[in-house]
């Protein structure tokens, strides 16, 4: 079939799509996929982990120390390592988040039992004992087969502390740094893939007016090199500068600005956006034992990230038409109260079917962004915030979240292609949502990957899916749905939530499945061109 004829067929169908919104919930709802005009690629980097200095979510989430009667490799704990390894992970953000700000390097490195013991004074006033610093950092992303997103301390560190840390960990052994490096157990450079500059400058990483933080950029992106000759040429650093703070854009108006106007000896490759799922600080929703109607309001109040990128990426667009830069989400997640009994500095929640199907929410929009968002990072990766992993000793749980980043990572890397579906509204109250939401793409096999997200906790949804471009031969799929919208995984019961096979079926060229309520599914379609 010609371009033109697709075109006009997805346009048809668009249509019919359209015209069957009004039917109630108990209608098949028609999904259309257009494999004629693939979109943006997805960068797998949108799929980014955060792990801070804060509560349990390195010492305990991550590291435990050679000596540690829990399986371990060079202190860091095995069982963790496979979960993540499933993921893909492609980087992980470190050491911070507010604790960045004040990390000082050189605590991190040399005999374990040198180190600095400090008060992190950011979160809870526990003692850090520095024993997981830069080595043990690129050892564990060695593990987990990702890479590094090293943020340095702009807000009470100096430019010769970050110039010297980049040097220390990329300069060959010929410099002195590059042989203390050696001497401490690693002779090839470290890849730093991605640099922050600073961490919400605007907040706990100095408290700086955006001119003043401009300034600090221009010389932190020049100063702190990447000698590291075997990335150069491939996979030069990205430096990402720190830009909005939730809807407060005046950061990312600077920086671009700044950006646009810059002289040949400073650049950056992206620019920040933080967002959390919210609405009052410190955060009060609870993260167990709700109804459908705070599920409802938190998933309607995670929708706004739409608003925000867009905001953000118009913004970018007027100084940089030609999308060079990328917009890192590099912190976002619900956050919710903490847990009874824990330290409210650890950030301690549960995780909930409700925040698998918010992951999958914020994800999706990421993707309908993917030409502007290129990077983002979940806040956090273990036992902190809307957490992959929970672990209490030697027991791990697999969160609701943590199966989402699983199920979509087929969409690592792969081409977007434009989804229509108009399921009309799920209505909670006086909150309105769309009551399905959904992506699609094909990766470098041609293999077309369909996400979708059922918000409607009562009633299942009738799909039939028909794909512009291809007709299907076969479809697998598996979904991830509960008994109730606030139902987690325990260390008693870890399956409680857990991903399990939907049955889908290919006929007459189309792909016909159910969606559970409250579920997340992922459908693989293969098929032949037409
Ligand atoms: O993720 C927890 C904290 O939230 C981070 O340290 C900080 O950057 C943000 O305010």
């Amino acid at each position: 079939m010609s371009t033109h004829w697709r075109h006009m067929l997805f346009a048809t169908l668009s249509c019919l799509v359209g015209a069957s919104a009004a039917a109630g919930a108990d209608r098949t709802v028609t999904v259309l996929l257009d494999r004629a005009h693939p979109g943006a690629r997805i960068d797998r980097n949108i799929f980014g982990q955060f792990a801070e200095h804060l509560g349990t979510g390195i010492y305990g989430g991550v590291w435990l120390g050679s000596n540690s009667s829990i399986p371990n490799v060079r202190g860091i704990r095995s069982d963790v390592v496979a979960a993540l390894r499933a993921l893909k992970v492609p980087n992980v953000r470190w050491p911070g988040g507010c604790f960045a700000d004040e990390y000082h390097w050189r605590d991190g490195i040399g005999p374990a039992d040198q180190r600095r013991r400090r008060v992190n004074a950011n979160w809870g006033g526990a003692i850090e004992p520095n024993t997981f610093g830069t080595h043990e950092y690129f050892d564990f992303l060695e593990q987990i087969g990702s890479e590094a997103y090293v943020s340095i301390n702009v807000g009470s560190g100096t430019v010769q502390e970050a110039a010297d840390w980049l040097e220390y960990m990329t300069a060959d052994t010929r410099t002195s740094l590059g042989r203390e490096r050696a001497a401490n157990g690693h002779p090839q450079p470290f890849k730093v893939r991605f640099l922050g500059i600073g961490n919400e400058s605007w907040g706990c990483g100095g408290s700086m007016t955006p001119e003043h933080y401009v300034e600090e950029l221009k010389i932190f992106s020049r100063y702190p090199r990447n000698y590291n000759l075997a990335q150069a040429d491939t996979e030069p650093m990205q430096r990402i500068a720190v830009g909005a703070d939730d809807s407060k854009n005046e950061y990312i108006e600077a920086v671009m600005k700044a950006w646009h106007e810059r002289v040949w000896s400073w650049d950056i490759q992206g620019v920040s956006l933080h967002s959390y799922t919210a609405d009052h600080f410190p955060a009060q929703h609870p993260s167990v034992q709700f109804g459908t109607t705070e599920y409802a309001r938190m998933l309607k109040l995670t929708l706004r990230m739409d608003d925000l990128i867009a905001q953000d990426a118009a913004i970018m667009d007027r100084y940089d038409p030609a999308k060079k830069l990328a917009l890192a989400i590099d912190e976002w997640g619900i956050w919710l109260a903490p847990l009874a009994g824990t330290n409210p500095g650890f950030l301690v929640q549960q995780n909930s079917l409700r925040d698998a199907l918010l992951a999958s929410l914020n994800l999706n929009i990421f993707v309908r962004h993917a030409e502007r968002v290129r990077m983002a990072n979940i806040a956090q990766m273990a036992n902190v915030l809307q957490a992959m992993i929970m672990t209490d000793e030697g027991r791990m749980v697999l969160t609701p979240t943590y199966h989402v980043f699983r199920m979509y990572v087929p969409f690592q890397d792969a081409a977007s292609i434009p989804v229509r579906i108009d399921a009309g509204t799920y209505v909670e109250g006086a909150v309105s949502l769309p009551r399905l939401d959904a992506i699609a793409a094909v990766d470098a096999a041609g293999v077309t990957w369909l996400a979708l997200t059922n918000l409607d906790p009562d009633h299942s949804a009738r799909i039939d899916v028909m794909i512009t471009g291809l007709s299907a031969r076969s479809a697998d799929a598996e979904t991830l749905t509960g008994a109730h919208v606030d139902a987690v995984n325990s260390f008693a019961a870890p399956s409680t939530v857990a991903p399990r096979t939907l049955r889908a079926e290919a006929r007459g060229g189309s792909v016909a499945l159910e969606l559970p309520p409250k579920s997340v599914s992922v459908v693989q379609i293969r098929g032949e061109n037409r």
